[in-house]
């Protein structure tokens, strides 16, 4: 486990916001819904951490609340006051993720018209998150190495280093083990980030969350007071297997909340079930919301590519979008090889 750090001058401690003790005296923060053992585990961990200065490197499925805990790391950390700065290391195109991190002096690629300040001398002082950090690509894992071992960094085209106080929390929900067997992640910038790894337990294994849960998204989703699920309705969400964890429970919890007249839940469009679709022969058509949209579009795509991604004819494009781009979709759409191949079964019903 990684040694405290001395709070750096600077930085008072008196500024730290204390996690709040909730009626059991257990560790609670706020907007981040959990009193499960594994949670538990999780609050404890962070609390430890959040108060130092040291790399946290946040793993777990998708949708298990990574940026959830980066935010509230930051939020309980003396350089709350400072930025907070977010970069997903999936969704840029490689050419673009140097200059976005490193920034560029004018002038030094077609197309650098002006010097751009980038990521970790925006987050200076403060924290940066580098977010689906597994999905980097690796001739930039090496520039990352350099500048987390240095601290300090280079623009491109730049004449001289920059020094930089940066801290670094770093999130995925790829298997990095796996990853370095296939040498698709240096193994040298997995242990520099892996100083004080939390993992957050996927919410199959935290069923006892799902109450709690439900009723935060209900309040949050609500159009009307008291609105709540019928009786027997959290027991199927219970036993469910949530691929997407909270992430798609709270798209469900979204979805019900509009698909639903009155305060009474008595239905909700299970994972995997097609019963609002064998509804919708009698009852008005239902509205989508976007992302419903996007993924129905995604899978279907995915469906008549035979789950091809990469290359000619591959859904990326097809849809017209970088592979790094549509596998992030995918992934925060929570759409599972599975759903892909179930498909002709599914159509001919
Ligand atoms: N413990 C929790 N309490 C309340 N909301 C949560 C919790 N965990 C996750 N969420 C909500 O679920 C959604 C997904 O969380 P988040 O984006 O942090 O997941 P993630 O682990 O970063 O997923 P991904 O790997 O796909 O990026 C967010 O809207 C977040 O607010
Ligand atoms: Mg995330």
């Amino acid at each position: 486990m990684a040694k405290r750090q001395p709070v750096k001058p600077g930085h008072s401690v008196d500024d730290l916001h204390p996690p709040e003790k909730g009626s059991t005296g257990a560790i609670t923060y706020p907007g981040i819904i959990g009193a499960s053992p594994s949670m538990q585990q999780v609050y404890s961990l962070l609390s430890q951490v959040a108060a130092s200065h040291s790399t946290v490197l946040l793993l777990g499925e998708t949708g298990t609340g990574k940026e959830l805990i980066a935010r509230a790391i930051h939020q309980h950390s003396p350089r709350r006051n400072k930025m907070l700065v977010n970069i997903n290391c999936a969704a840029l195109p490689a050419n673009l993720i140097e200059s976005e991190l490193f920034g560029h002096e004018k002038g030094s690629f077609t197309g650098a018209i002006d010097r751009r300040i980038g990521k970790f001398e925006l987050a200076n002082l403060g924290t940066i998150f580098l977010d689906e950090i597994g999905d980097m690509p690796p001739d930039l894992q090496v520039k990352l190495l350099r500048a987390l071992q240095e601290k300090e960094i280079e623009r491109i085209g730049g004449k001289a280093p920059i020094r930089t106080d940066v801290r670094v929390i770093a999130a995925t929900n790829r298997n990095l083990h796996h990853a370095i067997e296939q040498g698709r992640f240096r193994s040298d910038l997995f242990y520099r980030l892996n100083v004080f790894p939390i993992t957050l337990p996927p919410l199959r294994e935290r069923k006892e969350d799902i109450p709690l849960l439900v009723e935060h998204f209900l309040t949050r989703f609500a159009r009307q007071e008291n609105t709540r699920l019928a009786a027997g309705v959290l027991d199927q969400l219970q036993q469910c297997h949530w691929p997407g964890n909270v992430r798609e429970l709270e798209h469900l919890i979204e979805r019900s909340i509009l698909l639903n007249e009155g305060s009474l839940i008595k239905k909700v469009p299970l994972p995997g079930s097609r019963s609002r679709n064998s509804s919708t022969a009698t009852a008005e058509p239902v509205i989508k919301t976007l992302e419903e949209v996007e993924r129905d579009h995604i899978l279907y795509v995915l469906r008549r590519c035979g789950g091809k991604i990469f290359g000619a004819g591959g859904a990326a494009e097809l849809l017209g979008l970088h592979v790094s781009t549509l596998n992030h979709r995918i992934r925060k759409l929570g759409i599972q090889k599975e759903q892909v191949f179930t498909v002709k079964k599914e159509q001919t019903k």
